[in-house]
């Protein structure tokens, strides 16, 4: 097997940051593209240059010609503008949609066997616009957030009992925004349920905190938003499926009929693997959290509508 090949749209702190995370995690030549020319220039060159201290091989480029990007097993789409205090997900809704219109058609162009991972926001909404400007299959359009936000609760949990992340198993579904779904029944520390260990107010705490977790970043940053963590779940995603690993992590996946839900991205627990979306993983839901979850469809039906009427889709 030859070389991987990655790319990355969008050059700013998360697709950096992204690039950073697959140089060191060996995980192929990666290139770097931006339409602000010299920013992927500089950081790929700047980022080229600790492969000697680490020992990495792969080559890392920096371009704004989508050339450079030709027969990319995977592109990971970080372009557009990043949330500032005071505005949502969807605030960013009409500026993106046309961005990730664009470089979809220009990644797809020079790659059309890659697998799409986007990370823009509104996520939900970004990954529907990239599937249906893409024609690619649904298993190769995937959307990230739950593994952003699932480390956010893994890590909340973590802190509030002493323990390390490594051993909080938790999932988040659901949209990516204030009506995601932080799992309580399932989370749990090395098979014990978190119900047993933990106070109520206490999860309640946990879980709200989870479902705010980009916005309590954005307060503190105030000139934009949270870009390690996104990039490093963007970069597990990626892993999973070059090494073909078939790691379980939630993703945004298109549904047709999982959960009852068709037609829209949501997270769902997913198996990635060298075909993207391997597997959708059912099981069921108890009422609240059925509930619960309609109330990420309501809001995605809603971001889904906005992008249809600007494309004119
Ligand atoms: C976050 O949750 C940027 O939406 C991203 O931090």
């Amino acid at each position: 097997m030859g070389k991987s090949k990655i790319t990355i749209i969008g050059s700013g702190n998360v697709g950096a940051t992204a690039a950073h995370w697959a140089a060191i995690k060996g995980l192929g030549d990666i290139v770097l593209i931006d339409v602000q020319e010299g920013i992927p220039q500089g950081k790929a060159l700047d980022q080229s240059q600790f492969r000697s201290i680490e020992g990495i091989s792969c080559n890392i480029t920096g371009t704004d010609d989508y050339k450079d990007s030709e027969n990319s097993d995977v592109v990971i789409i970080t372009a557009g503008l990043a949330r500032k205090p005071g505005m949502s997900r969807d605030d960013l809704l009409s500026t993106n949609v046309k961005i990730i219109k664009d470089v979809t058609e220009k990644a797809v162009k020079y790659s059309p066997n890659a697998i799409l991972i986007v990370v823009t926001n509104p996520i939900d909404a970004m990954v529907y616009t990239a599937y249906k400007v893409s024609g690619l299959s649904k298993n190769r359009v995937i959307g990230m957030a739950g593994v952003l936000d699932s480390a956010r609760y893994r890590s909340f949990l973590a802190d509030a009992l002493g323990v390390s992340p490594k051993d909080v198993n938790a999932v988040v579904m659901g949209i990516h925004g204030d009506y995601m779904l932080p799992l309580t029944r399932l989370a749990n520390i090395s098979g014990i349920p978190i119900n047993d260990l933990l106070p109520k107010e206490k999860i309640e705490e946990i879980v709200k905190r989870t479902q705010h977790g980009g916005a309590e970043i954005v307060a503190h940053l105030k000139t934009g938003s949270a870009y390690y963590t996104p990039a490093a779940a963007a970069i597990e995603m990626a892993k999973s499926i070059l090494m073909d690993e078939k790691r379980v992590l939630p993703c945004a996946a298109y549904l047709e009929g999982e959960f009852d839900i068709s037609g829209y991205f949501l997270g769902v627990p997913v198996v990635l693997g060298s075909n993207g979306i391997e597997k959708i993983i059912q099981f069921p839901l108890t009422g609240e959290e059925t509930e619960l979850l309609r109330k990420s469809v309501e809001k995605v039906t809603e971001q889904v509508d906005a992008v249809n009427k600007i494309l004119g889709w």
